[in-house]
């Protein structure tokens, strides 16, 4: 079912495509049910636990003054039947996001055995649409879907509250008005304005438009060299012939002249091994391996570049950690020296550490949170982006609906997901789309993901069409939706 796979890193398969699922998401005022949150009038014990003491306070008095049994803890002790993580509601975009999962892996075993009931709050302003910098720790809403996945027969509930415009004591009555009244709702915002869920529906983008970006545009692409991302402004380039900045990690390392060229990993190695072997060097598979993904970095930079030239592009590669503010600083300084101000962002840099909420680490979530949250962050303190007239961030169907071992990933994207909100509040006349895209034949998508992608029947997105649709975005103005969920096999509403 998946494509033929290409024989260089940025060819198009060859295989007639698919057309996209495309939906786009948006929030939509509704009334609650009138129903009990399940598990927690009849709880023997709910467990609080929070960053700040002061707002804890509130939430904890509000609940016990609506007559449930809840006490204030530092760690889940495994006896509570029910668990609130109010991690969201205060702090920075690592700290929240990864205190929120490490304490819930305490309590993951019981959640995985015995279900229960998860509340997890944030505070990005109550809509799923934030107007101010709280959008960074908006991530809990893809922990609280992948918990769902991962708890099959808990109840897990996260809840958006705007603390800083009611105030943290009518908030916590608020949120417990939700818990008394809101039923099992996944995700509920609740704002001044009313009570806000998430909506979905198909959207059709215009084919093929030109006009809004040209030769004169220059974009900032995270990850641009390498992966989907490259596929996806090779296209670009092609309809528009704009400049490109690509930021990436990876050194361009010359092929060594005594090996055939390949894009083959598995024959790459053998290649390495046979050479070492042959001058008597003593070569771990570790080192192979380094060594393989260093040379096959480096062709795919090389093709990538190679593709914009002879799209009509200019290109330049930056090599920078995205996560390093000062490395992030220099690249866009050179950049708007080299071709002039930048006026489109594409921010594609990400990483996977996938793993259960159960074996989840602080590590990993600041490993996956360090190029797509921290790194957006940099981007962001480094230009102007209320300057530009298109942004794109490459999110993932994890973030929209959750996906096993991916809390921290769910997380990261679903913070892009309410940053480019945000973003589109402050530039309505912006192009600001964050992709959630499902999965690729490509990238990320290793042979191991592939066979496990076919094992579920989830289709894959193949490179040329997820191009197009990327480009489609980009030329779809302002009117392009600001969340999109692609091809999203994975979905299950
Ligand atoms: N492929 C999929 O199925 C899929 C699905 C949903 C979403 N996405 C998203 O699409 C984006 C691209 O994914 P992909 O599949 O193309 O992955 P990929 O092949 O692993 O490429 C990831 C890219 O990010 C760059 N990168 C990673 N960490 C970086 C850092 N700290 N600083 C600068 N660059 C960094 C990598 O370059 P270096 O290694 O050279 O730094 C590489 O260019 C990701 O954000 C991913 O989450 C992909």
């Amino acid at each position: 079912m998946s494509a033929a796979r290409p024989a260089s890193f940025h060819e198009a398969s060859t295989t007639a495509a698919p057309s996209l699922s495309v939906r786009a998401v948006g929030y939509g005022e509704r009334m609650p049910l009138g129903r009990l949150t399940p598990g927690l009038r009849d709880a023997r014990l709910i467990e609080f636990i929070g960053p700040d003491p002061a707002t804890n306070f509130h939430f904890v008095q509000a609940m016990m003054e609506a007559g449930l049994v809840v006490r204030e803890v530092e760690t889940p002790s495994g006896q509570a039947d029910a668990l609130v993580l109010a991690h969201g509601l205060s702090g920075e975009a690592v700290d929240a996001h990864a205190g929120a999962v490490t304490k819930l892996s305490k309590a993951a075993a019981v959640f995985e055995n015995q279900g229960g009931t998860l509340i997890l709050l944030q505070d990005t302003g109550g809509t799923f649409q934030p107007r101010d910098d709280r959008a960074w720790r908006g991530g809990l809403t893809g922990l609280g879907r992948t918990a769902q996945k991962e708890f099959a027969s808990a109840t897990v509930r996260t809840i958006d509250i705007d603390v800083a415009a009611f105030g943290p004591r009518p908030a916590a009555d608020r949120v417990v008005e939700e818990l008394l009244s809101g039923g099992n709702a996944a995700c509920v915002g609740i704002s001044a304005s009313g009570r806000f869920v998430p909506t979905e529906a198909a959207c059709v983008l215009p084919k093929n438009r030109v006009g809004s970006i040209g030769p004169g545009d220059t974009f900032l692409v995270t990850g641009g060299a390498r992966g989907v991302t490259a596929s996806c402004i090779i296209e670009l380039a092609r309809r528009t012939n704009a400049a490109f900045v690509l930021l990436g990690r990876s050194a361009i390392e010359d092929w060594p002249e005594d090996i055939d060229p390949t894009s083959d990993e598995r024959s790459l190695r053998g290649a390495l091994a046979r050479r070492a072997k042959a001058s008597g060097q003593k070569v771990s598979p570790a080192d192979l391996n380094r060594q393989a993904a260093r040379l096959l970095a480096g062709t795919e930079i090389r093709e990538a570049l190679n593709a914009l030239s002879a799209a009509g592009s200019r290109a330049h590669y930056a090599i920078a950690d995205v996560a390093d503010a000062q490395a992030v600083q220099t690249a866009v300084e050179s950049a708007s020296q080299m071709f002039g101000p930048i006026t489109g962002l594409v921010h594609g840099a990400g990483v996977l550490a996938d793993k259960l909420i159960r074996e989840k680490t602080a590590d990993q979530v600041t490993r996956v949170f360090g190029p797509k949250v921290v790194g957006l962050q940099n981007i962001i303190s480094a230009i102007d982006t209320s300057a530009l007239k298109h942004i794109a961030f490459f999110s993932s169907v994890a973030a929209r609906y959750g996906n096993a071992g991916q809390s921290d990933y769910a997380m990261a994207n679903e913070v892009l997901n309410r940053v480019a909100q945000w973003l589109k509040a402050a530039n309505p006349s912006a192009c600001i789309t964050s992709l959630g895209w499902g999965p690729w034949d490509g990238g990320m998508v290793d042979d191991s993901l592939r066979a496990k992608f076919a094992e579920m029947g989830v289709a894959l997105i193949p490179r040329q069409a997820g191009a197009d649709l990327f480009a489609d975005a980009m030329l779809a103005g302002a009117a392009c939706p600001v969340e999109l969920v692609i091809g999203s096999e994975l979905a299950n509403g």
